[in-house]
């Protein structure tokens, strides 16, 4: 299983690629506007040459299926590690798959973006997406089976032989990644503030304290063994 980060910040990016536990980035434009990121082509580049190899999904910004692949050929010049983020549908309904199967025949690598049903899954591994984007915590909001999803979605891809990755994304707790996780994601995009938490444990934290403070205790106890001799 890979871990992606969802972030534009290139600090955060920068600080969990040294730790060695990110396979790649995922942004979009809501991110990157949070994070500051009004230059999306300076951002991403940016990201993606700090990445490199791993891959950066970048999100068109169009309901216009026409400039969707123009935008995605756009970015697929800014770096050889780019990948698009085309979404299921337009905001009007209009199904996007269409372009999806054209970029990957011109072999631009697609994260089908904003999955919220099986359906959708299915759909978007047919038309040959190498990601497809699954948004837990939106699921959840609607009321719906946030495990089933993930887990039919990863076993149907498995017992068809679909290329077509599953990243979960959404993800609004570090309960949410375990249940991905357990539920055979292929891959978890994870907001920085959950990988802090993740990471932390109140009785890690105590447990190091207690060794550290016996170890100083026990060099004390040396020390003044040392000065009675
Ligand atoms: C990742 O690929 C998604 O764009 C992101 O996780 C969406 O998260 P949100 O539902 O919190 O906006």
């Amino acid at each position: 299983m890979d871990i992606y980060i969802d972030s534009a910040s290139i600090n955060k990016i920068g600080k969990w690629l040294d730790m060695g536990v990110i396979d790649g980035v995922t942004t979009n434009p809501s991110i990157m506007f949070a994070d500051g990121v009004y230059d999306a082509e300076a951002g991403a580049r940016k990201i993606a040459a700090l990445i490199n190899p791993r891959p950066l999904s970048v999100e068109v910004t169009t309901n216009d299926l026409d400039k969707m692949l123009e935008q995605a050929r756009i970015f697929h010049t800014w770096a050889p590690n780019i990948v698009v983020k085309i979404p299921q549908e337009t905001q009007d309904g209009l199904p996007c798959y269409s372009v999806i199967r054209q970029l990957e025949k011109d072999d631009i690598r697609v994260n089908a973006t904003a999955a919220l049903s099986l359906g959708q899954v299915i759909l978007a591994a047919k038309a040959g997406a190498s990601y497809i984007s699954i948004f837990v915590g939106r699921l959840a909001d609607e009321g719906g089976n946030v495990p089933e999803v993930i887990r039919h979605a990863a076993e149907w891809l498995e017992h068809w032989h679909y290329k077509s990755k599953i990243i979960i994304g959404s993800i609004r707790s570090v309960a949410d990644i375990l249940t991905s996780a357990v539920n055979y994601a292929h891959i978890i995009t994870i907001p920085p503030q959950f990988l802090e938490k993740m990471s932390d444990h109140k009785y890690t934290r105590d447990t190091v304290r207690q060794f550290t403070n016996d170890a100083a205790k026990a060099m004390e106890m040396m020390m003044e063994k040392v000065k009675v001799h």
